[in-house]
């Protein structure tokens, strides 16, 4: 039996194991060296939940290139608000420039749209999406997600950076929910 933990008042058990998220996350780096290799490009991290995607995807880049964060907010709990507030922003200009975006997670597609716009509003060259997870079920929005490295069932998932009310972030391991 897959091993299960507690958070809160919810059960999770282990659903993607360590080696296979470092395994996923390797070979989206190396598309994009193969894609951007020669571009310098500036990669825009959306915290909080993809902080741990972007440190292991960044050790695995070997080419130049600028790495800078933005915070936005649209989840509480287990479902998605449907706001975006954006709570903190990018103090570079991204005029001009070849941006990817990495992000934890494309579930409804609604905070991935937000963070676009925002970014071409901004008159940059070109804009590449980088998203550790996708949930094509949840999908709500015409978005293109350039780059994935795992594709999951529309459950809700814990780990590797993603939280469930706060907690969880710190987990090396993916975790689905139980329902009992
Ligand atoms: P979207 O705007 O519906 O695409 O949701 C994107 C954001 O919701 C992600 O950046 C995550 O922070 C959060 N999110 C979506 N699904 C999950 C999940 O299963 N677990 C934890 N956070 C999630
Ligand atoms: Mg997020």
């Amino acid at each position: 039996m897959a091993k299960t933990i507690q958070i809160k008042d919810k059960k999770f058990s282990l659903s993607i194991p360590e080696h296979e998220i470092q395994k996923a996350v390797n070979q989206v780096a190396h598309q994009i060296t193969v894609d951007y290799t020669g571009k310098t490009p500036l990669f825009i991290v959306v915290l909080n939940g993809a902080f741990m995607f972007a440190a292991d995807l960044m050790k695995a880049i070997n080419f130049p290139c600028e790495i800078s964060f933005v915070k936005f907010s649209s989840y509480r709990g287990t479902t998605s608000s449907g706001m975006l507030n954006e709570t903190a922003g990018l103090n570079e200009s991204v005029e001009g420039r070849d941006v990817i975006i990495v992000e934890d997670i494309v579930d409804t597609g609604i905070t991935i749209e937000g963070v676009i716009n925002s970014l071409k509003a901004q008159g940059t060259k070109s804009i590449a999406v980088a998203a550790f997870l996708q949930k094509p079920e949840a999908l709500q929005r015409e978005v293109t997600v350039d780059y994935v490295a795992l594709k999951i069932p529309n459950n809700f998932i814990v780990g590797y950076g993603l939280d469930y009310d706060g907690y969880g972030r710190n987990l090396k391991d993916i975790y689905t929910v139980v329902n009992e």
